[in-house]
């Protein structure tokens, strides 16, 4: 359900972190490995990237692997950083801010979570210098699991063996376990584009990718909500641990929401769903063309909020949340949505600017209610999400009520 960074650094308990990397993906996460320089002089990297089916970072100037940047966007999309096994060179240099490869570099950058499992000769575990920088790293909230009493491949007797795999993933588990603010809730969310279609091989659809929708219930899952998932055709990984409803059109979405509806406790709908459909459906046979022009007649497809905000009427709950994709006045346009769909939050996207809104991983939206207006700046689609899902959170607890718009 999540997905971890696994830094390995140089010591001889590096074959141990294959175990780490199975324990985690036998609980569901996926896996990418970083490798420093000098723990590729112990395990090869082929190791792990057959069993992640992932390419291993080696290197953080590599072509192809969008090089100097791909370590920003990398520690946005992680759930938790991981060293194991974490020798005394790294932490010293996590301690002190050094960024000279991938896996440093990372570390400045990301807000996941971050574990390290030290292993090392005893009296480097002891040393002053190592006991300093271990403070350090407590003290900015970064995680031990603390190393094992024993015989040490240098062939002393003592603490500095590294932790047992099992234990590792046991508290990769509890570092990423949500904060629990969405146990015992489920939220709905849609999203993804729909797809009319026309004949056999056409369709009409639009330029969502689903990633928006799909953050939203990355970290209602990671909050520990039940997460009822309703996409249209997109071409994302989709995490284990979510309930996913894959349907086509808006027709089918909107059915599938309805059957789903009474089980929500939140309904997020961040679809991009067609505000038309050809008129008496798809034709049956391929359309050829003979004619200089076509006209084709369509009618207006269910309005799936809508529907949803005459359903619950006066009731507090389910709690709704809709977007607004708007390229002018958006905030104008969101409050018009806000109460004609008699949402309790609309979330405004102005679609016009490059970095926001279809196909790119950041957003920046502006949060209407009846009450409020919130600018959320641009950032990754996942921070939004996170911003998105405190709202709702506040919302439930205060069990909203419908606005009267
Ligand atoms: N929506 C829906 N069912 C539809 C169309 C849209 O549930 N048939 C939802 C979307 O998921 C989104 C919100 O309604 O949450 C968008 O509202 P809508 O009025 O459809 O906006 P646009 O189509 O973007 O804008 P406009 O009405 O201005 O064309």
């Amino acid at each position: 359900m999540g997905f971890v960074a696994l830094g390995v650094t140089g010591s001889v308990s590096a074959y141990k972190a294959v175990e780490v990397v199975r324990g985690l993906q036998k609980n569901g996460h996926g896996v990418v490995v970083i490798m420093t320089a000098s723990a590729q002089r112990f395990v090869g990297p082929l190791t792990f990237e057959a069993i992640t089916g992932r390419d291993v970072i080696t290197d953080q100037f590599a072509s192809g692997l969008n090089s100097s940047v791909e370590h920003v966007s990398m520690a946005t999309a992680i759930d938790a950083l991981v060293v194991a096994p974490a020798t005394a060179n790294v932490i010293g240099k996590f301690a002190n801010g050094i960024a000279d490869d991938f896996l440093t570099s990372l570390h400045l950058v990301t807000r996941a979570p971050i574990l390290m499992a030290p292993a090392m000769n005893s009296n480097m575990w002891a040393h002053i210098a190592v006991v300093r920088n271990l403070a350090i790293l407590r003290e900015g909230g970064v995680r031990f699991v603390e190393p094992e009493t024993g015989e040490l491949a240098c062939g002393w007797t003592g603490p500095g063996r590294l932790a047992e795999p099992d234990r590792i993933v046991e508290a990769v588990e509890e570092a990423m376990r949500p904060a629990g603010s969405l146990i015992g809730r489920c939220i709905l969310i849609t999203a993804g584009p729909t797809y009319e279609d026309l004949d056999p091989v056409r369709y009409l659809g639009n330029r969502s990718t689903g990633r928006m929708g799909l953050a939203l219930a990355r970290e209602a899952a990671r909050r520990g909500a039940r997460v009822i998932f309703i996409s249209g055709p997109i071409g994302l990984d989709l995490p284990q641990g979510i309930e996913i409803v894959k349907v086509r059109s808006a027709s089918d979405m909107h059915s599938a929401v309805m059957a789903q509806k009474a089980e929500a406790d939140a309904m997020i709908l961040a679809a991009a769903v067609a505000d038309y459909t050809p008129m008496d459906g798809p034709r049956s046979e391929k359309m050829s063309k003979f004619e200089e022009t076509l006209a084709l007649t369509f009618v207006r497809t269910p309005d799936i909020l809508g529907d949803l905000g005459r359903w619950r009427g006066g009731r507090e709950k389910p709690v709704l949340v809709g977007f607004a994709a708007e390229t002018e006045e958006v905030v104008a346009r969101a409050r018009a949505k806000l109460s004609s769909k008699q949402a309790d939050l609309i979330v405004a996207n102005d679609v016009s600017r490059p970095d926001a809104g279809f196909a790119v991983e950041t957003n920046a939206v502006t949060l209407v209610t009846a009450e409020s207006e919130t600018e959320v700046p641009l950032q990754a689609k996942r921070e939004v999400a996170r911003v998105i899902l405190d709202r709702v959170g506040l919302l439930l607890t205060t069990r909203a009520t419908v606005n009267a718009g």
